[in-house]
């Protein structure tokens, strides 16, 4: 049917088809817990995972759609970002044509502002408070690179302004622009575990389901290092990107360019965009340019006429701290694999760690045998037990997984291996995994 396919879903990074499908399986290990969590929610509609919005809430939100496909539910691309009356923030990738190494023809893209809704074929021309403007000039980040998906950024310049005072529903603002967050605040917002929001109206399913109307979620910021882990062999990631995702909640196809806000003294401050993603609430997290990275911010405020940061009158409000996701839970292992040579055995585990996740810090084993040893009991000679001990410490491996070699071992002795991972806040395995082991004969 037309419309599941009436949203090319824009791949920010080409590589992603191909590499999805060797990921997915250590990806998935390593996911544990959230991928379970997303998969047994697979069917619940979500952006992925939140609920319906109205434009007053997000007020700085727009759709970019083109015009060639019919109408902005058809049309509807990507996401973007009011920053003044003539001029909105999107991800570069939104405006770079990959086949042709270019940008996408002015043309091609228009901005609808001012309504959640996105209407269809045969529904009425919308009312006057809605804008639906032509673009005039795009500037895509000159850093932008299309295979990394670094500097993923652009801002686009209207043919019209967007507002004089701004249209209002109710009374309240229908069209707004919104701060960018500036780097001398971004600490705190974009700490890990803080909570932002992202919007737009892409796939709600991970399965090219597309919605009419704008749908909203929260994600909480990623450790930084964990994520670019996640994307290793990708390339991981630069500081101009943020990495955020809940259980069940993310951003996926369709949303890039969209906003992802954090509130800042009661006001929402852009925080990033919606860039890229290796699948979507899958446990790896959502890629997002990060605003407040120096090289994001000098642009977005340039190519937007903007002054530049640290310049503004109104003394900025201060940040009100979100509190950090604690990482409560405990990471869990798992025994993939073991290998036994003549001498020695190797054991492979997988270990998983719920969302918010500091990371998993260390993963140990203890190796437990009983050596028997001639002594004397009651004045007889015997033989006694003697119980012997020793801890192993696992090497990461890659992903998340985990091996653990044990020191030579002694023919025809059991020897019992207890597997205990713990992560960087401090939560220890509960029931730790024990298998056992002898080398072969
Ligand atoms: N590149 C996608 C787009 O063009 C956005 C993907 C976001 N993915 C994610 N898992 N958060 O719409």
């Amino acid at each position: 049917m037309l419309r599941a396919r009436r949203r090319r879903s824009l791949a920010a990074r080409p590589w992603r088809g191909a590499l999805l499908a060797l990921l997915a399986g250590a990806l998935a290990a390593g996911a544990g817990p959230a991928v379970a969590a997303a998969d047994a929610g697979r069917a619940t509609p979500r952006i992925i995972g939140g609920g319906d919005v109205a434009i007053t809430a997000v007020p700085y939100q727009v759709a970019l759609w083109n015009p060639t496909r019919g109408t902005p539910l058809e049309g509807q691309f990507c996401g973007g970002v009011v920053l003044s009356a003539t001029t909105v923030a999107t991800a570069g990738h939104c405006v770079h044509d990959a086949e042709a190494g270019g940008l996408r023809p002015t043309t091609s893209i228009r901005v609808l502002a001012g309504t959640s809704h996105l209407r269809g074929a045969s529904e009425p021309a919308y009312g006057p408070g809605v804008r639906d403007v032509a673009v005039s000039s795009i500037a895509l980040h000159p850093s932008y690179d299309p295979t990394t998906a670094d500097f993923d950024a652009a801002v686009l310049t209207l043919a019209e302004p967007l507002y004089a005072g701004s249209p209002a529903i109710d009374g309240v603002a229908a069209i707004a622009p919104i701060e960018l967050l500036p780097a001398s605040q971004s600490g705190s917002v974009t700490a890990y575990g803080a909570l932002l929001q992202v919007s737009g109206w892409g796939d709600t399913s991970g399965g090219s389901t597309y919605p009419a109307d704008l749908r909203a979620t929260n994600v909480r910021v990623a450790d930084q290092q964990v994520c670019g882990l996640q994307y290793l062999l990708q390339g991981g990631v630069t500081d101009r990107m943020l990495c955020a995702t809940a259980n069940g909640q993310d951003s996926c196809g369709g949303d890039s360019g969209g906003p992802l806000t954090a509130t800042v003294g009661g006001t929402r401050v852009l925080a990033g965009l919606v860039s890229f993603g290796l699948g979507c609430a899958n446990g790896v997290y959502g890629v997002y340019t990060r605003v407040a990275s120096t090289a994001i911010g000098s642009f977005l405020r340039s190519a937007a006429g903007l002054p530049a940061a640290g310049t503004s009158t109104p003394p900025a409000p201060a940040p009100t701290p979100a509190a950090p996701a604690p990482d409560v839970a405990a990471p869990t292992s798992r025994v993939a694999r073991r290998t036994c040579t003549r001498v020695r055995c190797t054991v492979r585990v997988t270990v998983s760690d719920a969302l918010p996740t500091a990371g998993v810090a260390r993963v140990t084993g203890t190796l437990q045998w009983t050596t028997r040893r001639a002594c004397r009991r009651d004045g007889r000679r015997t033989t006694c037990a003697v119980r012997r001990k020793r801890t192993l410490r696992a090497s990461l491996v890659g992903g998340t997984t985990w091996a653990l070699r044990t020191p030579r071992l002694t023919k025809g002795v059991r020897y019992r291996l207890t597997v205990t991972a713990r992560d960087r806040a401090g939560n220890v395995e509960r029931r730790p995994r024990a298998v056992t082991l002898r080398r072969r004969a």
